[in-house]
């Protein structure tokens, strides 16, 4: 037996005695020459458990005369009590599906992994001082320049690098912002709309309304009776519906919101994908009286799982959430955040989503195809062309819940209307899918549509 795993011995036995409370507070535990004859070691070996009892405070010394139990309660122990794993907990495991016609997914597989793990490393060797430092809250400021420079130029958004902030998640940027301000504003959500932002802000206890939308995208009249205070909306792909607000609901939107002193959030979320036509600019690029918070990811144009998401915040909010800000500690890991900005600065992100358009062009354009080809009649695509899913009407006797959960058990992972809706949707023979074309490889997406067929017609 080596000497360590004695020391171990003897430190756990002491220490269980002195819980279970086989000695008396402040008794004399034997001298260390004494133990380490009776149990045969070195008096080092004794020592050294003495010393680490002593460190945890089980036990004191006094000067000349040993060591001693301190004063402990018993530790309560209750007879009933036993943990139970979570193992098996249903709502934390994931399944994996054979095809996934999801909207929260991106393609992976033409991932530039050696550039990125090149900037990694050079990440580590530009900003050393940097990495070993608690980062600042909004994120490094050659990540900020980076991300300035980049909406700028693709989505016309023109700020300065002290504007944008940098969190892992958008749920962050927004939590962090309305801790900012003062309780109770109330936040217009459009109706359907992003199920994720209307739970947070319910779950932070703000007062959240819902706004329809019609064939332009969210209602300004009903922002006119209901008053609120910030207004969330997706103008460039409304989601999940699609519908890219033209110019006239804009102006109408944005002349609100300033004559009323207002906010709107534009969630940006997947405007790099355009197909067709170019990219339309954002509200943030029209509005000239800061009245815009804008919200981007590279969630769409990465992955999400890189959890890096940013806002720009107008001038009239940026004091304030810099102040409150000011001592709090960072999200975003570091590591990521600068190698990301030497990603983006050495052009190998826009050849990567150069790519990737080309690539989910060919996904998207075969879909679309293929769901004619097989569906005719029996439905409706709603096709925006823009970002990395449609909605599709499909004539179906079945229940949202019963395709969802066919869906489910033939390997499909699939979404319907019913998940982005405050109420559940009316029980017509239309149902509404919304179909993510990112992830599904090209040669998977002719079965999935046939497999989808025979859960639809079956
Ligand atoms: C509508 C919408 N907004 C925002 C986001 C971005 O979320 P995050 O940046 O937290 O990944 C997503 C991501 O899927 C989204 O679907």
């Amino acid at each position: 037996m080596t000497q360590t795993y004695k020391y171990r011995e003897i430190y756990l036995k002491i220490k269980q005695d002195i819980l279970s409370q086989q000695y008396n507070s402040h008794e004399k535990l034997p001298s260390k020459r004494q133990l380490a004859n009776d149990q045969s070691v070195s008096i080092n070996t004794v020592k050294n458990a003495y010393e680490q009892l002593f460190a945890e405070g089980y036990i004191y010394t006094k000067e000349r005369q040993g060591y001693f139990v301190e004063v402990l309660n018993k530790l309560i122990i209750q007879d009933h009590h036993v943990s139970q794993p979570l193992n098996n907990n249903p709502t934390q495991i994931k399944s994996s599906f054979r095809y996934s016609l999801s909207h929260m997914t991106t393609d992976i597989s033409q991932f530039p992994i050696d550039f990125w793990s090149k900037h990694v490393k050079e990440a580590f060797s530009t900003f050393k001082n940097e990495m070993s430092e608690i980062p600042i809250y909004k994120g490094p400021l050659e990540l900020r320049k980076s991300i300035a420079q980049l909406i700028s130029y693709k989505r016309g958004v023109s700020c300065y690098p002290e504007q944008i902030i940098v969190s892992s998640g958008t749920a962050n940027l927004l939590s962090t912002l309305f801790k900012t301000l003062s309780d109770n504003q109330k936040i217009a959500i459009e109706n359907p709309g992003y199920s994720r932002m209307r739970k947070l802000f319910i779950d932070m206890g703000q007062e959240v309304v819902n706004i329809p939308l019609d064939h332009k995208g969210l209602s300004v009249n009903t922002l006119k009776t209901e008053k609120p205070d910030f207004v969330v909306t997706t103008p460039s792909h409304q989601f999940p519906t699609g519908t890219i607000m033209p110019i006239s609901r804009r102006i109408e939107l944005l002349n609100w919101v300033t004559e009323q002193n207002k906010y709107i959030i534009e969630d940006d979320y997947d405007s790099e994908y355009k197909y067709g036509t170019d990219n339309i600019p954002s509200l943030y690029s029209l509005d000239k009286n800061d009245r815009v918070i804008y919200l981007g990811t590279f969630s769409k144009t990465l992955m999400p799982s890189l959890r890096v998401s940013y806002m720009v915040l107008p001038y009239p909010l940026l004091y304030k959430f810099d102040l409150a800000t000011e001592t709090s500690i960072t999200d975003l890991s570091s590591i990521n955040a600068y190698a990301l900005h030497l990603f983006i600065k050495s052009g190998n992100y826009e050849k990567y989503i150069r790519k990737m358009h080309h690539i989910y062009t060919e996904k998207r354009e075969l879909f679309l195809k293929i769901l004619s080809k097989e569906f005719k009649e029996d439905i409706t695509i709603y096709d925006m062309q823009a970002g990395l899913h449609f909605l599709l009407n499909i004539k179906s006797t079945l229940s949202y819940k019963e395709i969802e959960q066919k869906a489910h058990d033939n390997s499909i992972e699939l979404y319907t209307l019913r998940r982005f809706m405050v109420e559940e949707p009316a029980n017509s023979s239309i149902k509404t899918l919304i179909i993510g074309f990112a992830k599904i490889e090209l040669e998977d997406i002719e079965p999935a549509i046939l497999k989808l067929k025979e859960i639809i017609y079956n």
